[in-house]
């Protein structure tokens, strides 16, 4: 029997996280967004699974981004959509159409905040959602992804 194929999970980070550190850093925290994602690929190798990580501000590069999951071979993604969770048609859209199974992550709470971020367009799509622990809620959403992954997914 073949061995078998490592895990490989997309982390796609939203816009203006690329100023994380220094933006807003009481409700984001200090972790730089190359922090977060140092911090994911130390736990990815402690699960045994691969990352592709990356970053946009557009609505279109992010929906490229998706859509890009479905030919790379991916088996989960790890989503931060920021801003457009609470905005994005096109978003919620290419998740549904690539299919695959999703964790939706914030770093703030997003229901102790304006009420205009109590909304996500994702919400009812993906396997399950984290927020409000800041950089933790990206680690523990990837322990969540992959154990779903690996429950049969
Ligand atoms: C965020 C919450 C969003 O409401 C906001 O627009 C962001 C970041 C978070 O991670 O807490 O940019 O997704």
């Amino acid at each position: 029997m073949p061995p078998p194929v490592p895990l490989k999970i997309a982390v796609i980070h939203g816009p203006n996280l690329n100023m994380l550190g220094t933006r807003e850093p009481g409700v984001y925290g200090t972790a730089s967004l190359g922090h977060i994602d140092k911090r994911l690929a130390t736990l990815a190798a402690e699960l045994g699974c691969d990352l592709v990580s990356c970053q946009h501000n557009g609505e279109g590069e992010l929906v490229d981004a998706i859509q890009r999951t479905s030919i790379d071979s991916i088996h989960g993604i790890l989503i931060n959509p920021a801003a457009y969770t609470h905005s994005s048609v096109a978003i919620r859209d290419a998740l549904v159409a690539v299919g695959l199974p999703t964790v939706e992550v914030h770093l703030s709470n997003v229901y102790a905040r304006e009420a205009f971020r109590h909304v996500s367009l994702i919400a009812d799509i993906v396997v399950g959602r984290v927020m409000g622990f800041q950089v933790e809620s990206y680690l523990l959403g990837l322990r969540g992804l992959v154990a779903h992954l690996r429950n049969g997914g």
